[in-house]
């Protein structure tokens, strides 16, 4: 059975009568197949004998003032079918006055230069945001183990590096979800909804810019020279309007000469943005 539960003393009745590690997927609902892969890897994880529990939150401090807070998708009876669906012990939707009560100080992070960049730099103040609604509501539920998804990258970075400096969160582990593809190869994203049917075409040239871009680093292109020629694609593709493409190393530093790294690539199509990454081997220059 799925428990809902919508304020903390109930989220705190809950957790006391529930034994076994906790396994937590944060989302903001509008869930689809992406979370839903979140959802079988956090039971994977903890087994039928642990619990796993979906917080849906979506998080005013993660939207800029001219962001679509106001228009995100609020699909909840379609969000706790699917939780039924997956197995999904409880589900904690609270709304914003639980999560920060106006009488409690929430502990707020700075996330450092990385958060300025890429998304961030579209984005200010964003990923503060989502660090601290992530520490706040792993705590509230007290995670044993959470799971994101690589779809958003540089999130999984900054929420990697949080971990490491809320020592409230040191006994909870972050374990990564490879990207949910739909068959012809987008992303899946809360985001899709938005597109039309020629949109829709239009945005394969995201995912078709990082095989591009994997392709040029495995042929020995160096990690500036692939994401040029991947820019120069996106550019010109139809309905597609670039915002970066950058071959950066795992955690997000400066590529290195050779070895694994990571493609990113921002672009909107219409009004939507939407996000995309993959694994690049750099092969380098043969000596
Ligand atoms: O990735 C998301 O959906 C959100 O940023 C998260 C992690 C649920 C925090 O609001």
């Amino acid at each position: 059975m799925t428990e809902l539960l919508g304020t903390r003393a109930e989220l705190a009745a809950w957790l006391a009568s529930t034994a076994g590690t906790r396994a937590v997927v944060l989302t903001m609902g509008a869930l689809h197949a992406g979370h839903e892969a979140l959802m079988r890897a956090a039971r994977a994880e903890v087994g039928e004998s642990g619990t796993v529990l979906t917080t849906i939150f979506v998080n005013p401090a993660q939207f800029g003032p001219h962001e679509d807070f106001a228009e995100y998708p609020r699909t909840l009876e379609a969000d706790l079918a699917r939780c039924v669906a997956n197995g999904i012990d409880a589900v904690f939707a609270p709304d914003v006055l639980e999560v920060y009560p106006p009488d409690e100080e929430i502990t707020e992070y700075e996330p450092g230069p990385l958060a300025n960049e890429l998304e961030g730099a579209a984005r200010p103040g964003h990923f503060a945001g989502v660090l601290k609604v992530v520490s706040r509501l792993l705590q509230l539920t007290e995670a044993d183990v959470t799971f994101f998804g690589e779809k958003d990258y540089q999130q999984l970075t900054l929420v990697r590096r949080l971990m490491r400096m809320e020592p409230r969160l040191a006994d909870c582990r972050v374990v990564a979800v490879p990207i949910m593809r739909a068959p012809d190869g987008l992303a899946l994203s809360s985001r899709n909804r938005y597109l039309s049917e020629e949109q829709r075409t239009q945005a394969l040239a995201i995912p078709e810019t990082i095989a591009l871009v994997r392709q040029l680093c495995a042929d020995g292109l160096t990690a500036e020279q692939a994401a040029h020629v991947g820019r120069g694609f996106l550019r010109t593709s139809p309905g597609v309007t670039l915002d970066y493409v950058v071959v950066r190393s795992v955690g997000l530093g400066t590529a290195p000469a050779v070895g694994e790294a990571r493609v990113l690539v921002a672009a909107r199509v219409g009004h939507t943005r939407l996000l995309d990454n993959g694994p690049v081997i750099i092969k380098g220059h043969e000596a």
